[in-house]
């Protein structure tokens, strides 16, 4: 499974590149607005510059599809290494899958997001180009925020792909480092995952006890420097 990390402060992910833990980058408009980051275009070019060769999604804000095709065809041309993250639909529950289609067939890189059902997976995966490689990101975390399990989603998901080889499966809202061995478990071929919880990647497979110890020796040292008798 490949590690891609997900936000939008540029100095994380620019320290994340060098590290070369992650082997692509996801951002969306939360995340910018999070980040603080003013105009959108300078964001996006300041990162390429330092970010010129893994592939990095910047998603559309418009509304309606014809505005979403003109700044997507606009953001493919700020680099090679861009995917277009189109929402799989619009605010009014209305689909993209035609905008999908077309902007598929005409070569550009997408990353279709904002998808939580397999009937939304189908769609794309029949709107998808055979030819043009691009990513379909399923939130397994908000799926798992509403009390189901993703797991089964996300491995009907790899099966409903295999018809269009060139896409990718992301499993996108990451909470927790277990999400991880779940996504590689279902067959996803990206995770993306906020810097917060990439940190803990080093910790999968620890050693439990070591990990025991570790807490107790942090209660004992946090009781005896606030001075708890
Ligand atoms: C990634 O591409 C998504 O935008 C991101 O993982 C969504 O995370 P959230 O569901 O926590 O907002």
């Amino acid at each position: 499974i490949k590690l891609y990390a997900d936000g939008a402060d540029i100095e994380g992910m620019i320290e994340e590149y060098k590290k070369g833990v992650a082997s692509g980058f996801t951002t969306n408009p939360t995340l910018m607005k999070k980040a603080g980051v003013k105009s959108y275009e300078e964001f996006a070019k300041a990162v390429l510059k330092e970010i010129p060769d893994l592939p990095i999604s910047f998603e559309v804000f418009s509304d309606d599809l014809s505005g979403m095709e003109r700044e997507a065809r606009k953001i493919a041309g700020w680099g090679d290494n861009v995917y277009i993250k189109i929402p799989v639909t619009n605010t009014k529950g209305e689909s993209t899958a035609e905008l999908v289609k077309k902007l598929s067939q005409d070569g550009l890189k997408l990353n279709v997001t904002a998808i939580l059902t397999l009937e939304q997976v189908k769609t794309v995966a029949d709107a998808l180009s055979v030819d043009t490689p691009s990513i379909v990101s399923v939130f397994a975390g908000r799926i798992a925020d509403t009390g189901r399990d993703p797991m089964p989603i996300m491995k009907d998901a790899v099966e409903i792909l295999k018809s269009k080889p060139k896409a990718e499966l992301l499993w996108a809202s990451t909470r927790e480092i277990l999400n991880l061995i779940q996504a590689e478990s279902c067959g996803c071929h990206i995770i993306t995952i906020t810097n917060d919880i990439l940190k803990k990647v080093p910790q999968v497979g620890k050693d439990l006890s070591q990990l025991s110890l570790e807490t107790v020796q942090m209660f004992y040292n946090d009781a005896q420097s606030a001075g708890y008798k």
